[in-house]
């Protein structure tokens, strides 16, 4: 896959990996890698906490309350970027070019989908494990006209030196198999929740106008399809619509490109 990881700055300040920090009395954090988040200081103090959750019907409701203050900060993450890539559109407007953002999409993962997300990667299902190995509970979708638009607002992004970015997956360079194309980048950036800077990841997957059509009908196609009784396998007409959809959207950039010259 085509993917690459940029580490452009560090914190000194970073625990090093398998140290231990106490956080709260009976409660330690293992920390995995250099940037994780360290959750527990929002947590209310002497609140009583189960952190060894096991039956994943009986604790939705423990743990959506318990992660309540996460997903706030991790909403805070979502308005902090949200707000970045608006600065981007003023710009292009202030300077009266055509704007490389469509539209924008947020979206905050639900405390029920964590879980499952935790139960399906076989992980401890402890507010520590989410935050630590899920990285798109804030994600954002930005939906752009044409493919050197992507390339632009990614850059944008590499660009702002407090935006820590954790991986960039480019699934136009390299479409999956299945014909899914579109650019994902994981970032972490700073908020300042509770008195306290975290660095909070947020996945934005960067797509054209085209890709996003073959997405969003290729997950309502591949959702209907498991409920039908038969051979419902449309791989292959999928992965045609991808390339066809890709045809279409490079003759249109060129016509955009001459006038745009
Ligand atoms: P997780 O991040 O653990 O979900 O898995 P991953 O890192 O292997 O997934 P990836 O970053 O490749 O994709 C994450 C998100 O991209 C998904 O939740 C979808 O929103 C979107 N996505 C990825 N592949 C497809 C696809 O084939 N079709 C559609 N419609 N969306 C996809
Ligand atoms: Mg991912």
């Amino acid at each position: 896959m085509g993917f690459f990881i940029f580490m452009r700055q560090k914190n000194t300040r970073e625990k090093k990996k398998g140290e231990q920090i106490v956080v709260e009395e009976q409660v330690i954090v293992e920390v995995q890698e250099a940037e994780t988040m360290q959750v527990y200081e929002m947590m209310p103090l002497r609140r009583p906490m189960n952190d060894n959750m096991e039956r994943i019907a009986d604790m939705t409701e423990e743990f959506s309350q318990t992660i309540d203050p996460i997903l706030r900060m991790y909403n805070a993450a979502l308005c902090a970027t949200t707000a970045r890539l608006e600065i981007i559109e003023d710009e292009f407007q202030y300077r009266k070019l055509r704007c490389p953002i469509h539209h924008i999409d947020t979206r905050l993962k639900s405390a029920k989908s964590i879980l499952g997300k935790l139960q399906k990667k076989d992980l401890d299902l402890t507010l520590g494990a989410a935050c630590n190995n899920i990285y798109d509970i804030a994600g954002i979708r930005v939906v752009c006209s044409y493919m050197k638009d992507v390339y632009l607002i990614r850059d944008r992004i590499v660009a702002q030196d407090d935006i820590y970015i954790m991986e960039i997956k480019d699934y136009i360079k390299e479409p999956k198999k299945n014909g899914y194309r579109s650019l994902h980048m994981t970032v972490r950036v700073p908020v300042y929740f509770m008195n306290k800077k975290q660095m909070v990841p947020v996945e934005l997957q960067i797509r054209t106008l085209a890709m996003d059509l073959w997405a969003s009908l290729e997950h309502d196609i591949k959702y209907k399809s498991l409920y039908q009784a038969g051979d419902t396998d449309f791989s292959d007409e999928l992965k045609e619509c991808s390339r066809l959809i890709y045809e279409a959207e490079k003759k249109m950039e060129v016509m955009n490109a001459m006038l745009e010259a």
